[in-house]
């Protein structure tokens, strides 16, 4: 269902794995993470045919993170449609080198895996584990062009998770920051550097929020973040369901990850 805030309109789709959200202005358009590759023409019908508006109505597309179902459809929208992409400054380090060439092959694995658990059609869900972004995004800044939509980085899941906060509307993107299943706040998988997803939640608690937008487990309105945060802190100190703690040691290939625990055993 969409909703409707002052200046503009949330729009959602379903996207294979994830939710894809539009904030459709009455000029333009923010696409919210574009799913997965495969997810791409969802989003093209949904703004063609539904909306009735151009693709070239869409004035940002933004990557929250490198993982499949977040930035892996936005380079290939972006390129067919020549619209510009904005992702956080460091997405390209999560895949990098021979360690993340496995974290990349692991993570669409994944992906595949949920496909297959959620009984989905199967689809492609390669991409290029290199993403060419236009504007690269730092915290404490503002979307470009969507200058009432603040950036704020949020390490945890992955070194460089970025969430997106319109105070006017009191409205947080949280992308694969807080999760929703089944009727519960759930922390997202796998959550590789604990120190710094605390803090993460920490600055979350803080923002003033009535509408929660989560990539998995729609929209939600609620007073505040903070029994919600609290309660995800406590959950980082429980073991995972034993489904997930056996394949935990899938999701720590990445450079970034080795580098993270090895500043912490410095410490
Ligand atoms: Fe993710």
């Amino acid at each position: 269902m969409n909703q409707v805030f002052q200046d503009f309109s949330l729009h959602t789709i379903d996207g294979i794995i994830s939710t894809i959200y539009l904030a459709v202005y009455p000029d333009k358009i923010l696409l919210l993470d574009c799913g997965c590759r495969c997810d791409i023409t969802r989003v093209e019908t949904y703004i063609e045919k539904k909306l009735k508006r151009s693709l070239s109505s869409v004035k940002l597309v933004v990557a929250s993170h490198a993982h499949p179902d977040h930035g892996g459809g936005a380079p290939f929208f972006c390129r067919k449609h020549g619209l510009p992409l904005a992702a956080p400054r460091g997405i390209n380090e999560w895949y990098r080198g021979i360690m993340g060439f496995i974290q990349h092959k692991v993570d669409i694995s994944l992906g595949y895996h949920v496909v297959r658990t959620t009984r989905k059609p199967m689809s492609n869900l390669f991409y290029d584990r290199k993403i060419r972004i236009d504007h690269p995004l730092d915290s404490g800044s503002v979307l470009p062009g969507f200058e009432d939509w603040a950036v704020i980085s949020t390490p945890g899941h992955t070194h460089h998770d970025m969430v997106f906060y319109n105070k006017k509307e009191k409205l947080l993107y949280a992308a694969d920051v807080i999760l929703c299943i089944n009727g519960k706040y759930v922390l997202p998988f796998p959550v590789p550097m604990e120190r710094r997803m605390a803090q993460s939640l920490d600055i979350l608690a803080n923002l003033d929020v009535e509408t929660m937008v989560l990539a998995h487990g729609g929209v939600k309105h609620l007073n505040g973040l903070k029994s919600i945060t609290d309660d995800l802190k406590i959950q980082m100190t429980r073991s995972l369901p034993p489904k997930l703690e056996k394949i935990r040691i899938l999701a720590s290939f990445s450079p970034e990850i080795r580098k993270d625990r090895r500043q912490k055993k410095a410490a």
